[in-house]
């Protein structure tokens, strides 16, 4: 593959280039007419650009028919002010490509540029730039806009650099390897009054620290100590001054699992407690909880197909099988909900951590990714 080789300037350009221009959510349309043009300049034709308010969808057709399979990046940033002195950094205050999304995109472009000129291959190859990973789940606008009921998609690939992880290994598992992403408010309603005559009032305060607290207990007394969940508190915000009870106190946090069930338990109890306390504060407990992202969760066959794919690129010795799951989330979820896929972690060495100020992405792993999405297109539509 030396061809894939000699792409490594021109997107490590690509890659400079996106990085300086970082847009987040729904906002990036900078990124896509960026893109467009590269995909039209390789010769690609077939865009769609109507699955979500930013983004794009490329076909590739290979000089046979056979069967599609999908390749996605992800192309947003973060609300991060940048921390790097290097000469690509952000141009656009208090935004920042601090998850390698950059990267990604780069990646992509570099494997749709290698397909337009070795269409050796039996099938079709969606590649997909999906916008707004971070919070705004762009994956589930894009499965809700119909891109599997429109192309009939039979598996999709997506990966993701890591930091501090092995330079150039990569890591597939199975089955679980990232966490669902729920979020709870709760509302507790006391009584408001005079900080001196406590007995007149209902304590929101002390309800909300005693639910806070209890809270803990459904990790620690609800869950089979085998199973993994986690829920944070992470906001409190209540009162206002030094001397009045105040009438409301909220409470913020997250939930990660999994496995259904757990997180279906979790949501039951988050509401059993809080309710149950506050009635036993003689004050009232508003529960909302919303499900964000549904646990990453590989197919084994193509996790297989994935296994023997990077194995191809980097030996055997490089390719970890079945890492630990992280407890952090990703939106590809909604992709492998729809159609059997696998999600992998490329390793990019030492540096500062994904959302820190000061990362910044790897350009060595560029070609090796290009090079996986390659072997991924042999692998599944080899002739
Ligand atoms: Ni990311």
């Amino acid at each position: 593959m030396g061809k894939i080789s000699d792409l490594k300037q021109e997107m490590t350009a690509w890659r400079h280039y996106l990085h300086a221009h970082p847009e987040t959510a729904f906002e990036e349309h900078n990124t896509t007419e960026f893109i467009i043009d590269k995909l039209k300049s390789f010769g690609i034709t077939e865009l769609y650009t109507d699955f979500a308010p930013t983004g794009v969808v490329a076909i590739i057709q290979g000089d046979q028919k056979g069967r599609w399979i999908g390749l996605r990046a992800d192309i947003d940033a973060l609300d991060i002010l940048e921390d790097n002195d290097i000469n690509y950094r952000s141009i656009i205050q208090g935004k920042m490509h601090a998850c390698g999304h950059d990267g990604h995109t780069a990646m992509l472009l570099g494997t749709a540029k290698y397909l337009a000129e070795n269409r050796h291959f039996a099938g079709t190859v969606v590649l997909i730039f999906q916008p707004a990973e971070e919070n705004e789940g762009g994956g589930r606008v894009m499965v809700e806009n119909g891109l599997f009921d429109r192309f009939p998609i039979e598996a999709v690939y997506g990966l993701h650099n890591q930091s501090n992880m092995q330079l150039g290994y990569f890591y597939i598992a199975h089955g679980e390897l990232m966490a669902s992403y729920d979020v709870f408010e709760i509302t507790v309603k006391g009584l408001g009054g005079h900080a001196a005559s406590p007995q007149k009032g209902k304590d929101a305060i002390v309800t909300a620290s005693q639910i806070v607290t209890s809270l803990q207990t459904i990790v620690s007394r609800n869950t089979n100590p085998i199973d993994s969940l986690v829920i944070s508190v992470t906001q409190i915000h209540s009162g206002d001054t030094w001397n009045v009870l105040p009438q409301e106190a909220i409470i913020r946090g997250t939930v990660r699992t999994f496995n259904a069930q757990i997180q279906d338990m979790a949501e039951k109890r988050i509401k059993e407690i809080s309710q149950g306390i506050a009635m036993a504060y003689g004050a009232k407990a508003d529960i909302t909880y919303q499900r964000r992202y549904p646990a990453t969760i590989n197919h084994p066959s193509q996790a297989e197909i994935a296994i023997k794919a990077a194995t191809h690129i980097v030996g055997e010795d490089k390719v970890i099988i079945d890492p630990k799951p992280s407890m952090g989330s990703e939106d590809f979820a909604f992709m492998l909900q729809k159609t059997p896929g696998a999600y992998v972690w490329l390793g990019s060495g030492q540096g500062a951590n994904l959302h820190n100020p000061a990362f910044d992405f790897n350009d060595e792993i560029l070609t090796t990714g290009v090079k996986y999405f390659a072997e991924l297109v042999r692998q599944e539509l080899g002739k």
